[in-house]
């Protein structure tokens, strides 16, 4: 519904509401404007009037759309007013409207800086173009905005981080349907692929050549892909490939693969190098792995140190992997010594993790999985859809709820 003001922009709104600016013009030329856009059932708007002359204006940083009815005996005044509108703001489409089709002022009012031109009175499909256009470039900036990119770390082997990473990317791109790839920086073992059971014929050696600028379609013909899986940015085929890959490389890469894809997850592996390094800036998580064992939180006290002294902006969080509850290294004793609260834990299964190697892509539907995929599920709706935690897809049954299984 389109809601109509004259009183600024401070009432509180959706913020899908379209917030649009009306300049210039008589009063009855812009009542018409008004008239056309409230018509617009698709899009939600509310229109500020700013009177034939907006001086003075205080720059709105959210407006959505300036809409500002020209006279052309001012084209001289055209882009300075303009400038003066938009100097201080975050930029905002503009649309003049030109009470005759004139290609002279037309040219103009481009020329003046406006982003497209239509004639006076617009059509109602004009409006309504202009408005979807708008509304369509919010979402999906605002959709790209919602990537992001999750690194999987530990310095103790074994800890579990690559079965984790093919087990996040399932419950992200199966349950929360995001469009999710999987990268394999530990490029030496080379683990995801074993794992999603793919013999990639493209690597990420590939893109090793500082020559050529890695773009996306560069960056989609080296990804492995089958069916409903996450798709893989593969490590090289051979150990010797490995050091071919430069930090610039990968950074690069993660920044068109942030484009790309809704969620980038990294497999780190447990020797950090610049490039692991790049990853943890880019992302917007770094999950720190660790088991209950007094070796894995010495690692993680160590990792930690080293991750504080290079002064990145996200914490590391803490995942617990194998957890059992009757442990002797408790949660709370782990959260003490490493002065970081636990962030969630997967259950020890050693008959999922053994069978999960040797059914390949199918261990998503293991029967006797449901634990693991449940606690995969909660992690990836924290971490990628905090909205939707309070409400996960499946419910949890008895003995699950009885042990307490997912944090
Ligand atoms: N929650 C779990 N319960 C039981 N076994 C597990 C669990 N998580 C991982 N494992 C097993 O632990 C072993 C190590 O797992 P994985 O290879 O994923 O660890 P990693 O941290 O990637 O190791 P690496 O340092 O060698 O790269 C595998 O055999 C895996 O099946
Ligand atoms: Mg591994």
């Amino acid at each position: 519904m389109t809601s109509l003001t004259h009183d600024g922009f401070h009432r509180s709104r959706p913020a899908s509401e379209l917030r649009i600016a009306l300049a210039g013009g008589a009063q009855n030329q812009r009542d018409a404007v008004k008239e056309l856009i409230a018509q617009v059932r698709e899009v939600d708007s509310e229109i500020t009037d700013l009177g034939e002359h907006p001086a003075g204006y205080e720059n709105d940083p959210d407006l959505a759309l300036l809409i500002w009815l020209l006279d052309p005996t001012d084209h001289n005044m055209w882009t300075a007013g303009l400038r003066s509108m938009t100097s201080t703001r975050s930029i905002c489409p503009t649309i003049a409207l030109l009470p005759k089709r004139s290609p002279h002022f037309m040219q103009a009012a481009l020329r003046a800086g406006f982003d497209d031109v239509l004639t006076f009175p617009p059509t109602s499909e004009d409006i309504l173009r202009t408005l979807l256009r708008v509304s369509e470039a919010r979402r999906k900036a605002q959709s790209l905005s919602d990537n992001q990119i999750c690194s999987l770390v530990s310095v103790c082997g074994g800890q579990g981080i690559s079965s984790l990473t093919v087990w996040l990317g399932f419950a992200l791109q199966r349950i929360l349907g995001k469009r999710t790839v999987l990268v394999d920086l530990d490029l030496q073992a080379a683990s995801l692929s074993v794992l999603l059971d793919l013999d990639p014929e493209h690597t990420i050696a590939e893109l090793a050549d500082p020559t050529s600028p890695i773009d996306s379609i560069r960056l989609e013909s080296v990804l492995s892909k089958h069916d409903e899986s996450p798709a893989l940015l593969a490590a090289p085929k051979r150990i010797e490939e490995a050091e071919l890959v430069s930090a610039t490389a990968v950074e690069a890469s993660l920044k068109v693969l942030h484009d790309l894809f809704d969620a980038v997850l990294i497999d780190c592996g447990r020797y950090l190098n610049e490039s692991s390094v790049v990853a943890f800036e880019h992302s917007d998580h770094v999950l720190y792995v660790l088991d209950q064992s007094i070796t894995a939180v010495r690692a993680a006290q160590r990792f930690l140190c080293l991750y504080d002294n290079l002064g990145l902006q996200h914490r590391p969080q803490l995942i617990v992997n194998r957890y059992r509850s009757k442990d002797v290294v408790t949660l709370r004793s782990i959260e003490e010594a490493l002065q970081l609260p636990i962030y969630a834990t997967v259950p020890y299964d050693e008959t999922t993790f053994k069978q999960m190697q040797t059914v390949g892509r199918d261990f998503w539907h293991l029967s006797y999985a449901t634990n693991v995929r449940r606690s995969c599920e909660t992690l990836a709706r924290k971490l990628f859809a905090p909205e939707a935690e309070k409400a996960p897809a499946t419910k949890p049954n008895l003995l699950s709820r009885l042990f307490g299984i997912a944090r």
